[in-house]
């Protein structure tokens, strides 16, 4: 298994520490963030604008010391904190004077008691949607790129750029535009409207690729390691450790949320599964500073079934993760080579979770049932999530009497081709016997 990680990311055109050609290991304050750790081989190198390990080309992330923090004392902190990501800023990447500069400051979003939901789906030990869609671009997308422009900052880039299935240009686009950065953002040709306008509105350059998500991602590998993209802070490559930090927010506000209490299952959508492992590193930060008792939880991964090289790996029991073509309506999820697959499987067979995937139709289906439930327009990938939850309780998999909480990561106005059937219930003359007659009253 080992090897074939190796092996796909050697074959990018990967920016090491020794290759890097930016400022390498500048002198900045990031906190309790100590170093670059490699999560094959956990070789450490200093922070900087690098993503692979210089001997195995492993994944780099981020190492902290939190030796320093008491756990009632950091609590305090925390709840006296501001209403979005930064009052976690005592656990990420960030500079001491992160809260005095532009920033689009996500987070701190509804966890949205499903009641009804549950009734429907039969869950009586509590079911939660997160829904983060009332972020500033409405995807879960701001809090990576929230970090990944702290870490551009710091780092001295002046532009911002990405590979996106959609929601991350968006959210680069704005997060620059706020910044004074330049943006450049790079996504499939063929991406729902609302995606397109909302990456292209803030005003930054926002290049349609001829290709898949995986062919993106492989063209900005490529001007990363070419002197056309030098300077460049590719928030989800070259600033990839910080970038993923973002999802862990996620993880502490749920737990907050709850009462500084853990959930007993989560149900996460997966693209290229970085949002899934840093759910999961968030929850062990808290347990190991002493936040949240430590009590087993269940992370279950969710895709499409057009896009399921992940649960097709975990059905198989394989500890690689094959490469497919995507063809679904939930084009934010299509990633068809996922970067932390492997890692996915590891979490979801560690913490006695699973890994399911869902038809369109299901999606579909699982969009209206959230809208029609609890008042929650989701996008495809909230469908996919709430879709799989279904599935799995339907299956006995995903146990119904447990705390349960399920992602709805983005907004249903981008995607509105998926539901594109629903409209009108009647067109009616503005008389009342017009009205009678169209069978309403
Ligand atoms: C709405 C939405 N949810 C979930 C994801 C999955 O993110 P990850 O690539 O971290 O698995 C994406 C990725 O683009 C997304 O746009
Ligand atoms: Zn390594």
């Amino acid at each position: 298994m080992r090897k074939m990680r190796r092996k796909g990311l050697a074959s990018m055109a990967v920016q090491t520490a020794e290759t890097a050609t930016n400022t390498t290991n500048p002198a900045v304050d990031l906190g309790p963030a100590a170093a670059l750790s490699c999560r094959e081989c956990g070789h450490k190198v200093p922070l900087g604008p690098v993503f692979a390990c210089e001997e195995c080309f492993g994944p780099l992330e981020i190492a902290y010391d939190f030796s320093a923090y008491d756990a009632d004392e950091l609590r305090k902190r925390i709840e006296a904190g501001p209403a979005n990501i930064w009052r976690y800023a005592p656990l990420l990447p960030v500079p001491a004077d992160v809260a005095t500069k532009p920033n689009i400051n996500p987070g701190w979003t509804k966890l949205v008691q499903a009641d009804n939901l549950a009734r429907e789906l039969g869950v009586t030990g509590g079911l939660y949607v997160k829904d983060d869609s009332g972020n500033p671009t409405h995807s879960f997308k701001d809090r990576v790129v929230a970090q990944a422009l702290e870490a551009a900052r710091a780092f001295g880039f002046t532009t911002l750029s990405c590979s996106s299935t959609g929601n991350l240009a968006g959210a680069v686009g704005a997060a620059a535009a706020r910044a004074g950065f330049r943006s450049c953002v790079f996504i499939p040709h063929d991406l729902e409207q609302g995606k397109v306008v909302m990456a292209a509105v803030y005003g930054g350059e926002l290049v349609g690729i001829e290709g898949n998500y995986d062919d993106v991602n492989r063209f900005c590998s490529e001007l990363i390691g070419d002197p056309a993209g030098e300077g460049w802070g590719f928030v989800n490559v070259n600033l990839r450790p910080y970038y993923a930090e973002g999802s862990k927010t996620l993880a502490y506000e749920i737990c907050e949320q709850l009462g500084w209490r853990l959930p007993d299952q989560l149900v996460v959508p997966i693209a290229s599964g970085s949002q899934l492992t840093k759910i999961d590193k968030g929850l062990k930060e808290l347990i190991a500073l002493g936040l949240v008792e430590d009590r087993p939880y269940k992370i279950f991964g969710a895709q499409a079934e057009g896009c399921s090289p992940v649960s097709t790996a975990y059905k198989a029991g394989h500890d690689v993760v094959r490469p497919q073509k995507p063809n679904t309506i939930a084009k934010s999820l299509a990633i068809g080579n996922p970067a932390d697959g492997p890692y996915v499987l590891d979490i979801a067979r560690r913490t006695g979770g699973a890994v399911e995937d869902v038809t369109d139709e299901q999606v579909v289906d699982a969009i209206k049932l959230l809208a029609r439930t609890e008042g929650i327009f989701a996008e495809t990938a909230g469908g996919v999530t709430v879709g799989v939850t279904k599935k799995l309780i339907e299956n006995g998999v995903l146990d119904p009497s447990l705390t349960t909480v399920v992602l709805n990561t983005g907004d249903g106005l981008k995607t509105l081709d998926a539901v594109a059937g629903t409209g009108l219930t009647a067109t009616i003359r503005p008389t009342l016997d017009s009205f009678r007659e169209a069978g309403l009253v």
